[in-house]
């Protein structure tokens, strides 16, 4: 790939129209220049915290390093998946959350679509699989179609504690040790340098599983650029480097304390502003099938990240706007009503490319039938495009804020880019908020109740009070 050149970098940028955030497109719905003068202060404060932050694993900002500091890791990711492209016909990711979401997007943004069902030849590499429930009649389902044998399979977990991927885990030891393999032939673990319990099982096996470190100061769902996303990314034979590369280059597109000069700002600050103004729902609507999990991604992002209770202050904030994955143009034909003539409750996130990955001509024919004859001559590319346009237009005549983040075409340097530029706007918006976005306390009592359901020891209290907890009424059960 061309990364190395200016010129092709700045072929290749991202960037972020927001006209139709604006009062000058959508009248006294919009926000004005007024509005963004008024919280300069704050953004200048925000990109402060984050610059001056940088690489802080006690703050689990370690993410913004992850472009620049991982050359030797990156080059061992390389050699191993090579091995791994040539010994197994599978590679299975065993992982949840920000242990999953990151390497399905990647897969599903730059790998063929139906991927799986081409020939060895096409594929080039081993099938690809992430399991990232436990759902059972999924994990049978892919028992039916794998030979543990002829697997790789990647164990990602920071803590070697999440039941989902440790019951995956156990499942497929039993199997592989059934079938006489030797684990660490047939395993990586992605995980804590020292903490997670992957490295106890390791102990146990003298050391012998090839191991990827999750930096300290890296979070789940900041994680798709270190060894989580990467090694996933290498067997694909997704071209890491330049994904690393376009994140580096979107880094230098933010380096700037003002919304002019700095798209992740400007996109931090209009979701701010909108927020201020009552609009609790986000959506992310990329018009990609290959971006269509990127909403998936995004979602986790955004969610676990700015959903808090309480601010630095210790204020009760309860925080957050709910993210919404949609798919251009799919969607239009199922939220887009909503989203015109529905509450002013919302901003749209529009993903538009520049150039598709292929082209494909429609026909002519049907003449005599002017509402199907009108689409020969034409592509799809231009049709999907025209319908994305279209939309944004419509939602800008109806008073609907929407923003559009453009992408140049889909491949490894920009989907870099994207990734640090929904980072780095998640982050300056938590700023905004004061609140502490790379935590999440939130989803510990859940995880405390299954234990206590499930027995595990130490968790007797929690049982005791949820059996204490009041009756199910079943006149509420219908
Ligand atoms: O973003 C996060 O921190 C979470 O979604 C975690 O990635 C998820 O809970 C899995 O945790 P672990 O990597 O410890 O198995």
């Amino acid at each position: 790939m061309g990364y190395k050149t200016k010129e092709w970098r700045q072929n290749m940028r991202v960037t972020v129209d927001y006209n139709y955030m604006m009062t000058k497109s959508l009248g006294d719905k919009g926000i004005s220049d007024a509005d963004l003068r008024a919280v300069k202060g704050k953004a200048e404060e925000a990109f402060n915290y984050v610059a001056e932050n940088r690489g802080r694993d006690d703050l689990f900002m370690g993410w913004t390093e992850l472009p620049y500091n991982q050359d030797a890791i990156v080059n061992d990711i390389i050699a191993t998946a090579k091995v791994v492209r040539k010994k197994f016909k599978n590679f299975v990711v065993l992982g949840i959350g920000g242990s999953a979401l990151g390497p399905i997007m990647a897969f599903n943004a730059l790998k063929h679509l139906h991927y799986n069902e081409l020939s060895p030849k096409k594929r080039g590499g081993p099938k690809f699989y992430v399991e990232d429930n436990v759902d059972p009649v999924r994990m049978a389902a892919l028992l039916d179609v794998i030979d543990p044998r002829e697997t790789c399979f990647n164990v990602i977990s920071k803590s070697g504690a999440t039941s989902e991927t440790m019951a995956q885990f156990l499942i497929v030891a039993d199997l592989l040790e059934k079938a006489g393999v030797n684990l660490p032939d047939n395993m990586i673990f992605t995980t804590d340098a020292s903490r997670g319990n992957l490295m106890k099982i390791d102990d146990k096996f003298g050391g012998k599983f090839k191991k990827y470190v999750l930096p300290d100061g890296v979070g789940g769902r900041f994680s798709e650029l270190c060894p989580v996303g990467l090694l996933p990314a290498a067997v694909l034979g997704i071209d890491i480097k330049g994904m690393l590369a376009g994140a580096a280059y979107m880094d230098s597109l933010c380096s700037k304390p003002n919304v002019a000069k700095n798209p992740a700002l400007a996109c931090a600050v209009l979701q701010y502003i909108s927020m201020q103004q009552g609009k609790n729902i986000n959506v992310l609507m990329p018009y990609s099938d290959n971006l269509k999990l990127m909403a998936d991604w995004y979602c986790q992002l955004w969610a676990e990240s700015l959903g808090k209770a309480v601010d630095y202050a210790g204020n009760t904030v309860n925080a957050g706007t709910t993210p919404v994955k949609s798919l251009g143009v799919t969607d239009q034909h199922s939220q887009v009503q909503l989203y015109i003539e529905g509450p002013f409750d919302k901003v749209i996130t529009f993903i538009s490319v520049e150039k598709y990955g292929c082209e494909m001509p429609i026909a002519h024919g049907c003449e005599d039938i002017p509402d199907v004859g009108f689409l020969g001559g034409h592509t799809m590319q231009e049709l999907i495009q025209a319908e994305n346009k279209a939309t944004a237009y419509a939602l800008m005549k109806a008073g609907r804020c929407n923003y559009t983040i453009n992408m140049p075409e889909v491949n490894a340097f920009t989907l870099g880019q994207l990734m640090f530029l929904l980072e780095l706007q998640t982050a300056y918006t938590g700023a905004l908020l004061n609140i502490n976005t790379f935590n999440q306390p939130g989803v510990e009592n859940g995880k405390k109740a299954t234990f206590a359901l499930l027995g595990k020891k130490g968790y007797e209290a929690q049982k005791r009070e949820m059996d204490d907890a009041p009756a199910l009424d079943d006149k509420y059960i219908v």
